[in-house]
């Protein structure tokens, strides 16, 4: 069985949960549900990034020991990460940095590199923001040669720390992302990290001297140095990692573990386009390499955009932070989910927009969708008792322009099954070429980057949406109601009801991976209760004879005012 996995930035625990972590968890629990749909075997990982100063120091603030601090906050993350369904694997694809796995991971890392001369200890000075807790370059001065206010207190400090050897690897970064087009995802985002990579020089401070920073992991050569952020924060992708053991051999296969590490590894990184450079692009795939690792084991990165507020970043300052949890508890988690995944182009940025998901939810799902299960369940309950019939009747091969009012701005071309209606045609046949034609293309992946295998999520679900649309389309031009009048044209009313029905288990299937809990509404609707897989968006699946359920509406209109 193929093996995907799938991991996300672990979120810091010194702020609240925010739109954009629920985004990328959303985005990375479709891509995981993708993965299942198609039958592999999924390890999906995410976590909390839990040291550092800025909990320190909120801890302080708020007189709790740092461990209470995060734990307080890690329910948090873990209370919505529940609410909005995202199905990383319980327990062991939790990452938290505090956990003694990790901790004994880092350490055992650090000691290797260490023993093998990739870290020194090295005194250096210059300039130190003290509210940034950072050393400062001339990257950092402003037009006027001075450090700008956002610094605070600058100073001049002499500090001994440790450092690890980076800049001796840039040629076999860069080669690397030269020959490894999956490397990077989106494209462009390869020669953004490749122009960066081409400028890299010196070499990375990794500790923090305890009498600054006690909250990280102690070094375990040096008790008085913690280690800094991204050598602890990073290395959650291996700690957690199923198989993974701290004697680096990839065969190993622990008991706890069904894999070994190496049939897993690489996973996909799932990550914002703030943390590709230096961290996931630099230092991490260097990082590896000198722990042992092959360019060919290196993950790939799939980068998303961040979600805007009117084109500007949402802050804290600014007080236009958009709070996932409010906004789940109103509209429900499938609502937010169809927007994070619909109505962004992933490796793009994009505003967000309450209206917008509440207009999209109402036209997409309301209407579109939800208008389409409701109406076909009520007119085979209607004038058909529920029970389904597989007829054939004429087949025609033909284009016509007409059929463009099942899908507007659409031209059909080739076969398709229609019949004629005193002089009306109904393209019946049509709805299952589009049906068909959103399977295919779902899983594709090509070259301008679409549908779910290149990660483009919007465009799979339009194609889905598409299929609803069609199908609504054909109620129209076919009219069930005027059909029923007429015993003559029984075949023809079983024929459109079929094809609505079977329409509606495939659409079920496509949007599984967004929509969970619909799909299993749709399917529940349809009295289908078998397992599903990718493999059965194929048309007939419904038996002749098949009896739908009772219609109950899933996905009722929002008519309440937007949040303030
Ligand atoms: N702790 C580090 C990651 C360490 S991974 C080894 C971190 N945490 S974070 O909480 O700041 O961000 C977590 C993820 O959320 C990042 O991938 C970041 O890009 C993403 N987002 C934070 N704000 C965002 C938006 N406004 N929009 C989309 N995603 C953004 O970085």
């Amino acid at each position: 069985m193929p093996h995907f996995f799938i991991t996300t930035a672990i979120d810091y625990t010194n702020a609240a949960p925010h739109i954009g972590h629920a985004y990328e968890k959303v985005l990375a629990d479709v891509l995981a549900r993708y993965h299942r749909l198609k039958g592999d075997d999924v390890f999906f990982l995410t976590g909390v990034d839990q040291h550092g100063q800025k909990v320190q120091q909120s801890a302080e603030k708020q007189g709790v020991a740092p461990q209470e601090f995060v734990d307080g906050l890690t329910a948090k993350f873990v209370a919505l990460w529940d609410k909005l369904d995202i199905s990383y694997n319980r327990p062991d694809g939790w990452a938290a940095t505090t956990d003694a796995r990790h901790k004994d991971c880092v350490r055992a890392i650090l000691t290797r590199l260490n023993a093998e001369g990739h870290i020194y200890k090295a005194k250096r000075d210059g300039y130190y923001s003290v509210r940034q807790e950072q050393f400062l370059t001339d990257k950092e001065r402003g037009e006027d040669g001075e450090f700008g206010p956002e610094w605070g207190e600058v100073v001049f400090i002499e500090e001994e720390n440790y450092y690890f050897r980076l800049a001796e690897h840039k040629q076999w970064l860069l080669d690397l992302i030269d020959r490894r087009a999956d490397f990077v995802t989106p494209e462009f985002r390869r020669g953004e990290l490749r122009n960066a990579v081409e400028k890299l020089t010196g070499d990375l401070c990794i500790s923090r001297p305890k009498s600054r920073l006690s909250w990280g992991i102690e070094f375990p050569f040096d008790p008085d140095f913690v280690t800094y952020v991204w050598f602890d924060a990073l290395v959650n992708y291996i700690s957690f990692a199923p198989g993974f053991d701290l004697d680096f051999n990839p065969e190993a296969k622990p008991s706890s573990a069904a894999l070994r590490f190496k049939d897993l590894w690489p996973p996909l990184h799932v990550i914002g386009k703030d943390i590709m450079i230096p961290a996931h692009g630099v230092y991490w795939p260097i990082m590896l390499k000198a722990i042992g690792f092959t360019a060919d084991e290196i993950p790939p990165l799939l980068v998303h955009g961040w979600w805007n507020i009117a084109g500007a970043k949402m802050s804290k300052s600014l007080g236009n932070v958009v709070d996932p949890d409010a906004l789940a508890d109103k509209y429900g988690a499938e609502a937010l989910r169809y927007y994070l995944m619909s109505d962004i182009a992933t490796g793009k940025d994009a505003d967000f927009s309450e209206e917008r998901l509440v207009q999209r939810y109402n036209s997409d799902l309301a209407n579109s969708l939800g208008n389409l299960l409701n109406r076909t369940l009520s007119m085979a309950a209607k004038y058909r008792e529920g029970a389904l019939r597989n007829a054939p009747f004429e087949s025609w091969g033909i284009y016509l322009p007409a059929v463009e009012k099942l899908l507007p701005g659409h031209q059909f071309y080739g076969e398709f099954q229609a019949f004629d209606l005193g002089g009306k045609v109904v393209p019946v046949g049509q709805v299952r070429n589009v049906v068909n034609g959103a399977a295919k293309t779902y899983s594709q992946v090509n070259e301008t980057g679409h549908y779910m295998g290149s990660f483009q999520v919007q465009i799979a679900l339009s194609a889905v949406l598409e299929c609803a649309t069609a199908c609504n389309g054909l109620i129209e031009i076919a009219a069930p109601w005027q059909l029923a009048k007429d015993p003559a044209q029984a075949e023809r009313l079983d024929a459109v009801l079929y094809h609505l029905a079977e329409s509606l288990r495939i659409i079920a299937i496509l949007i599984s991976p967004v929509l969970p809990r619909a799909a299993a509404g749709i399917f529940a609707q349809l009295n289908w209760d078998k397992p599903f897989r990718l493999e059965d968006a194929t048309w007939g699946g419904l038996p002749d004879g098949h009896v739908l359920g009772t219609p109950t509406p899933l996905f009722p209109r929002i008519e309440i005012a937007p949040l303030a």
